[in-house]
């Protein structure tokens, strides 16, 4: 078992990788026996390992590969990414809203009635756990990930032609909901703040290190414009009409004056936005996950919906301290937030 660093990195992790890359294109392997050569780190609620450069749960990792040699992307495929706890919901919710508007109308939406997460699958992690539903997907597919940009499959990167909607978020409130959603999900298993805390400033969260994710997409986002939308939670929430007829124009549907006239952004707006996809009874009841002890119901994915909700979990020397690192890890990047 390779060794873990004391700094949470691994000294073995590009040869483990490469083992890995050539697995992929040998299925005989066992991809269980590579995955578990892998450096791995206990503190959350799960073993997490690191994969180049990320921490993530070995089923992601498998997942990642599996991808890499069966995922066809189309042309007009939109994926939509983020770090956890940034915001995916909701972009799932704008994005399905904006997308599938000339087919639905406000009384009858499929958003009354069906998950944000359900109308949007993830990738890495499809419906009953079939990857061959991704394909059964009429075009254009909205599609969704939390994986970095550099474990996206080749096929997407090599020039595809899809677009990424990228949504970012104040990383000490991306913090705190994740700390809540873990602890609420993983009900046998709960991480005191400042443990957790720790880990997340050292990098070690899934999908983590936070920064190097948004880093990732933001320099897409600056190197091909046309094909990565880079959005933050904060300015969303301060001007959601705005950015809803942004991420709109992005995808290709931008709407027309007289939508724009009969306030139709407006209107996806309001059937998307915390207060009233929070108070539906699909979102509010039921479960939309279960394996062993983790039970993610569907309220978990609606908590407050705030900025700055940090400040009531984390001191302000916290608050300070996570600043300090992400601005040291962003440094010469030209990003900040
Ligand atoms: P909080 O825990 O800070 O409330 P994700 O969807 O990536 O898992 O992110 C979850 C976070 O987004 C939670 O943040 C959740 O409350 C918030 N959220 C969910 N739906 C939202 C919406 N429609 N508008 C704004 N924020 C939303």
């Amino acid at each position: 078992m390779p060794q873990q660093a004391e700094d949470g990195s691994s000294r073995n992790s590009s040869s483990e990788a490469i083992a890995l890359e050539s697995h992929a294109s040998n299925p005989k392997c066992g991809t269980a026996d590579l995955i578990s050569k892998l450096p791995s780190r206990e503190g959350w609620s799960e073993l997490i390992v690191l994969y180049k450069n990320y921490w993530l749960h070995p089923y992601f990792v498998e997942s990642v590969l599996r991808l890499q040699n069966s995922f066809k992307p189309r042309h007009d495929d939109i994926i939509l990414t983020s770090n956890p706890k940034c915001g995916t919901t909701w972009l799932k919710a704008l994005a399905f809203a904006v997308t599938n508007r000339f087919q639905y109308d406000f009384d009858n939406h499929p958003l009354l009635f069906r998950h944000p997460q359900e109308v949007v699958p993830f990738i890495e992690i499809p419906r009953n756990m079939d990857f061959t539903y991704l394909e059964t997907l009429p075009s254009p597919r909205l599609l969704a990930t939390h994986l970095p940009l550099s474990l996206f499959p080749k096929s997407i990167t090599s020039g595809c032609g899809c677009r990424v909607v990228y949504i970012c978020r104040d990383p000490k409130d991306a913090f705190v909901s994740r700390w809540c959603y873990d602890n609420k999900v993983h009900r046998r298993h709960s991480v005191d703040l400042k443990t957790a805390f720790n880990m997340f400033s050292e990098g070690f969260s899934g999908y983590g290190p936070f920064w190097d994710h948004c880093l990732e997409y933001w320099r897409e986002s600056i190197a091909m414009p046309d094909r990565v939308l880079f959005l933050k939670y904060e300015e969303m929430l301060s001007d959601p009409v705005k950015y809803v007829m942004k991420i709109a124009a992005f995808i290709g549907v931008p709407f027309c004056t007289k939508e724009e006239e009969d306030g139709v952004p407006e209107e996806m707006v309001r059937l998307c936005n915390f207060e009233k996809l929070s108070s539906l009874y699909i979102n509010k009841t039921g479960e939309y996950f279960r394996h062993g002890n983790m039970v993610i119901e569907n309220s978990a994915y609606f908590r407050k919906g705030k900025v700055g909700d940090w400040q009531n979990h984390m001191s302000e020397e916290m608050g300070r301290k996570l600043d300090r690192i992400v601005k040291e890890k962003l440094k010469g990047s030209a990003f900040c937030r």
